[in-house]
Formats: structure tokens, sequence, C-alpha cells
């Protein structure tokens, strides 16, 4: 599928890695491949510009990576269920490619991640310099449902992760824990570096490797933040650090990102992260701060692609496993979850809170369609969209206020976001309020399209812009889309981020932009527009995306791809 801009995305289940030949992983001999799954995307709370599955439950992003100018993306996949498969949070449930090689039983691909080994330091590819390893954990369950050992496999792929053949050699890391999972691999110096999560042991293995066959450990990276009941997929990522008024590069650091689960402060799923330094080796923290990816909790599991240059590119499974397996998208439209949309980072010291990771949403100038509302001086007012007849119904808005004289904000100023439906009468609400902490907020209980002890209402974040120093003329500005069940903001540039699901039981149509009470002088812009369905241009006649046999084609018909289902040639 397209994703905004140049972000060509081709997508495949983790299978991939794992449907390489030999690969022995167990299979549901009912689950359907060979073919792409053929799916309907035009139900009301099918997201438009984000990716969900044909069908079936999706779980965690896996294996991404960039490469020639496409942005590949795997998930942890059961295309026969509503549900995770089998008894198994977590299972994947793929095909092995070949069926010459019985599969093996309660043995299953869990996530992992992708790198392009560009100067054959695995040997794998005489004469090309396009390599694609992926590795990823082959966790193995007993008779009786209790877990098994989970260890690090690789398999290799000479078409850019099209197809995949299976290391003979593996585990490359053998465990007998049943907690050690979700490898992410980058290239460091003259070496590839590992973290891995021991997750019931709240560490972060890292571990070196010339080769990515060989692997030595080479340090831990012990409790820290939140523990929840485990850790799970943790990233590494070099980052650029930009001066926050002129952008300029002015150092670099790395990131870990780690997800915990369950037992997240708002309930269920939760990621953070950890600004620091990494030699190849060790990783040392700046601060002994926690810091975490998302102010509200429909964002877990996120990766960063491989093989990007500058500022590095994420998605993260847009769900929580408090009431992923019970949204309402299962038995209304026969799918469940969907991946955030593509966030880019870097570094910088924000006002008063200092060292933090910015997400700002990808350039979506590709997909925005009609201009709906473009307001440059609101000021008290308000601006309303009936965007009704918007075949999308998902929407881009931008809203900025320059000019606040904090002293003069009150408890009542205020600049709000609601999308309602004037069917049914319900709104998903969303706003600043410019005085004290300066919260932005996320409604979605005035939503009854799921009813879910769970599926908390409220969320909010403090946005502290003012500095109390120069900032006088201080800027706020937030940036949302709302997709159908899914509405992401930014808030301040992407200086805080919020994914949250939401259910209305009739579709969203009305849009209300409206100010109050701001101090005298506030400037307020406004700005609105349709947002262009992926999916309906994928469709035929009937409103079917076929999607694409899953073998590696021309590049200019991989604008359009769409591949599931098996991995292989
Ligand atoms: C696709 O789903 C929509 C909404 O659920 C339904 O109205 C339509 O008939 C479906 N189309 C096909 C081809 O099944
Ligand atoms: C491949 O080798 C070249 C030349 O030594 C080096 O500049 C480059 O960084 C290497 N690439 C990777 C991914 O290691
Ligand atoms: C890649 O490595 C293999 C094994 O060392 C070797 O046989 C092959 O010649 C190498 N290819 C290139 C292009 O270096
Ligand atoms: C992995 O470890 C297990 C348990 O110690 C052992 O039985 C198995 O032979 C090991 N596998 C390899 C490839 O070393
Ligand atoms: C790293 O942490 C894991 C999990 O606690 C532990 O099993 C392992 O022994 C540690 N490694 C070393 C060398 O301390
Ligand atoms: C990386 O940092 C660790 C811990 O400070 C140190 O022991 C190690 O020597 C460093 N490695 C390099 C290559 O600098
Ligand atoms: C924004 O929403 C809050 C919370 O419902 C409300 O108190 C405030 O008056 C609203 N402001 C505007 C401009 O609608
Ligand atoms: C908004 O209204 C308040 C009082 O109602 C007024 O003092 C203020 O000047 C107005 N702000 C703007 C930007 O027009
Ligand atoms: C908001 O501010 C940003 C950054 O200055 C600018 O790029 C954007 O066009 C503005 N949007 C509106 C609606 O004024
Ligand atoms: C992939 O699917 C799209 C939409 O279904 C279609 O336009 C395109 O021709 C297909 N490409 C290939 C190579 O099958």
């Amino acid at each position: 599928m397209q994703f905004p801009g140049s972000l060509l995305l081709s997508v495949a289940a983790f299978a991939g890695a794992a449907a390489a030949q030999g690969v022995s992983t167990y299979v549901n001999p009912a689950v359907p491949t060979g073919t792409p799954i053929a799916a309907n995307y035009t139900g009301p709370l099918r997201p438009q510009v984000h990716y969900s599955p044909p069908k079936g439950f999706m779980n965690d992003p896996n294996g991404m990576f960039y490469l020639n100018g496409v942005f590949h993306l795997y998930y942890q996949y059961n295309p026969t269920g509503l549900g995770a498969g089998n008894q198994q949070r977590r299972l994947h449930v793929g095909e092995p490619a070949d069926r010459a090689v019985p599969p093996e039983e309660r043995q299953y691909v869990f996530s992992g991640s992708v790198v392009v080994d560009a100067n054959n330091t695995s040997g794998f590819f005489p004469n090309q310099n396009n390599g694609v390893v992926a590795v990823f954990t082959l966790a193995r369950y007993n008779a009786d449902g209790s877990g098994g050992p989970q260890t690090q496999a690789i398999a290799y792929s000479h078409d850019e992760g099209y197809t995949f053949q299976y290391y003979d050699q593996n585990p490359v890391i053998n465990s007998t824990s049943s907690h050690f999972r979700d490898p992410k691999v980058i290239r460091h110096g003259d070496a590839w570096a590992m973290v891995v999560a021991y997750a019931q042991e709240f560490a972060v293995g890292i571990f070196t490797s010339p080769d990515l066959k060989q692997w030595t450990w080479a340090s831990n990276f012990t409790n820290h933040g939140l523990l929840g009941a485990q850790y799970e997929c943790p990233n590494i990522v070099k980052m650029p650090v930009r001066d926050r008024d002129s952008g300029a590069v002015v150092d670099e650091k790395y990131v870990i990102t780690l997800s915990a689960q369950p037992g997240a402060p708002l309930g269920g799923s939760v990621t953070q992260y950890f600004i620091g330094d990494f030699n190849g080796t060790h990783f040392s923290t700046v601060d002994a701060a926690t810091r975490l990816t998302d102010f509200a909790k429909d964002n877990y599991a996120a990766q960063f692609f491989y093989g990007v240059e500058g500022n590095p590119i994420s998605m993260g499974w847009a769900s929580n496993w408090q009431y992923a397996q019970q949204v309402p998208t299962g038995n209304n439209e026969g799918w469940r979850s969907a991946m955030t949309l593509p966030r880019v980072s870097y570094l910088t010291k924000a006002p008063r809170i200092g060292w933090t990771m910015v997400d700002e949403i990808y350039d979506p100038e590709p997909i925005l369609g009609d201009s709906l509302a473009s307001k440059t001086d609101m000021g008290n007012g308000s601006v309303t969209v009936d965007y009704a007849d918007v075949a999308s119904g998902a929407l881009y808005v931008e809203a900025n206020v320059t000019g606040i004289d904090v002293a003069k904000a009150t408890s009542f100023s205020t600049l709000n976001l609601t999308f309602a439906s004037p069917a049914s009468g319900e709104a998903l609400r969303s706003g600043f309020y410019l005085g004290g902490d300066n919260p932005f907020f996320v409604d979605r209980g005035g939503l009854r399209g799921f009813d879910n002890v769970f599926f908390t209402d409220k969320f909010s974040v403090a946005d502290v812009y003012y500095d109390g120093a120069a900032d006088k003329s201080a800027a706020w500005r937030v940036q949302a889309v709302l997709d159908r069940s899914l509405y992401e903001v930014f808030v301040g540039g992407g200086r805080h981020a919020g994914t949250v699901l939401l259910y209305p039981s009739q579709p969203l149509t009305l849009l209300t932009v409206a100010a109050r009470d701001l101090p005298p002088g506030a400037k307020v812009s406004v700005a609105v527009w349709a947002l262009k369905s992926t999916w309906a241009g994928l469709a035929d006649e009937q409103g079917t995306v076929v999607g694409n046999v899953t073998a590696k084609a021309p590049a200019a018909a991989r604008r359009h791809m769409v591949y599931e289902g098996e991995f292989s040639a």
C-alpha cells in the first residue's frame, strides 16, 4: 500500500522470515496461504489511511526496513481468528513455504527485525549488496501448553525481503528461558548489535556479532523504567539531537524504546523510552527519567525502520492488549487492529521538561484531499465542517495559536476539536486549556459503539510550552488525524503524541474547532483537509481489495501492492 509521500510500503505476515525453506514452524493447516487474502475495506470502522490487515487479527509490527525506495512492514498475524491464535498471546500463525519439511508442532515465530547486509558480512550474499536478513524469535510450547524455550533465529533473502531461506544452523542464540524474545538489530561501527528482551527478568540483553550468525553477550540494561509484568519489543536507534529553535542537528544520541505489558499506568500496554549513549556494547542513559512515547493508551510495540538516514521513522501497533481482542471491528467487520501512522523522530531539549523525543507525523501532504476549511484569524470564534460527503470519512486538522499572553490566559481559555455524529449525538472531544499547566485532552467517553471497562475514556498531557524566559509569544500547535476508528494527535509539533481508538455507533461527520476566552492578541489559525483513502484506490468495482501475489513485482507496480499470506516465491 502507499503511505504518505514516498513512503512505499510492502507488507506481509512475519511468516515471511520463517516461511523460508525448511523452517519448522507449526501452522494450522486451515490457514489460507499462497494467494492474497481478498478484503473489504469499506466498513464504517475501517481506517482509510492507516494499515489494517485484510481480515483476522494483527499485532506487533515486525521486520521493518527501508531499501531502494520501499518501506517494508511485516507483522504478527492470525488470519483465521479475531484474537491472537490458539491459547498463546502473541502467537503468530503462518505457513512454511516448503511442505516437504514437515512443520514442527507448537513452535511459532514471534517478533523480530530485519537488516540489510550490504557488505555480505553474513556470507549469504555473493554478488549483491542488497541482501536482507531477518532475526526473530522461535517460541516453543510444550504439549501441556506451558512455555518451552524461546531462541533467536535468522533467515535470509536474496530478493529484498520477498522470499527467505531459513538458516540451517539456527538458533543463533540458544536459550532455556521461555521469556527471551523480540530481537532488534542495528549496525554499529564494524559490527551488528542486538537488543532482546529477557521479558520476565526485566532486562534488555545487548549482544554483538560480526556476521549475524555468531552472537556474543555484551551487557544487560536491567530494571529501567516501568516494569509492568514483562518487557517486550525493545528497540535501539541512533537519533539526531536538534536545536529546538533552529532545528539544526547539534548532536546525536541513542534511544532505547521498551514496551511493557500488562501493568501500564493507564492499564494494559505501554511503551517507554530512554535517551542515552551507546558504544556498541553498553548503553548508558543521560538521566534517570522514564519517558513515554504516547500520552493515550493505544500505541504499543513500535519499531523503527532499519536503513533510514537522518530522523528515524517508526510505526506502532495501535491497540492495547486490555481490549485488542474484543474491539467491535471483529464482529462487525471481520478484522482487528491497525498500525499507527509512520512517525518521524528526533531528540531535543524542550522548554522546562528538557530531553524529549519529538514524534512528528510523517508529512501528510501526499494523502491530503480537498481543503475543507482554512481560517487565519479565528480568534474566539469557531469553524464548523460538515464532512458527511467525504468518502474516506478521514480528516487532517491543524490549529495554531500564537501570540498568547500567558499571564492573561484563564482557566476558561480553551481551543477544542470536536468530532460529532449529529445522527446519534455522540462526540469525540479534544482540546487544549491554555491557562495553568496547559493540558491537552482527548475524551472518547461520548461514544457508544464499545462498552468495556478497560476502554478508558479520557487522556491528557501537560504541554509546558512556556519556559518563563524569552518565549513571550509562545506558540501552541496541534495536528490531528481522524480516521474512522482511530485518532492520532500531535501536540506542540510532536512533543507529545496521543493514539486513541474510538468506536462510535454512527459515523462521525461534523467537526467543530472552537476557541473561547483567549487572551487579547492571541491569533488562531485553523486548516482542515479531507484525506484520500489509500484502500479505495486499490479496490475493484465491488469494493474488494484483492491484494497481490507475494512475488517481487516490478518497481512500478509496487506502489499499489498489498502483500498478504504466504511469503515465498
Ligand atoms: C463491504 O462491507 C460493507 C460494509 O460492511 C458492506 O456494505 C458491503 O456490502 C461489503 N461489500 C462486499 C463486496 O462484500
Ligand atoms: C560497507 O563497507 C563500506 C566500506 O568499508 C562502509 O563504508 C560501509 O559503512 C559498510 N556498510 C555497512 C552497512 O556496514
Ligand atoms: C559473500 O560471502 C561469501 C562467503 O564468505 C563469499 O563466498 C562470497 O564471495 C561473498 N560475496 C561477495 C560479493 O563478497
Ligand atoms: C540449545 O539448548 C538446549 C537446552 O540446553 C539444548 O538441548 C540444545 O541442544 C541447544 N541447541 C543448540 C543448537 O545448541
Ligand atoms: C543478563 O540478564 C539475564 C536476565 O536477567 C540473565 O539471565 C543473564 O545471566 C544476564 N547476563 C549476565 C552475563 O549477567
Ligand atoms: C563501552 O562502554 C563500556 C562501559 O562503560 C566500557 O566498559 C567499554 O570499554 C566501552 N567500549 C568501547 C568500545 O568504548
Ligand atoms: C472545550 O471543552 C471543555 C471541556 O468540555 C469546555 O469546558 C470548554 O468550554 C470548551 N471550549 C470551547 C471553546 O468550546
Ligand atoms: C476573547 O474574549 C475575551 C473575553 O471574552 C476577550 O477579552 C479577548 O480579547 C478575546 N480574545 C481574542 C483573541 O479576541
Ligand atoms: C501552523 O504552524 C506551522 C509551523 O509554523 C505551519 O507550518 C502550519 O502551516 C501552520 N498551520 C496553520 C493552519 O496555520
Ligand atoms: C497489485 O494490486 C493492485 C490493486 O489490486 C493492482 O492495481 C496491481 O496491478 C497489482 N500488481 C500486481 C503486480 O499484481
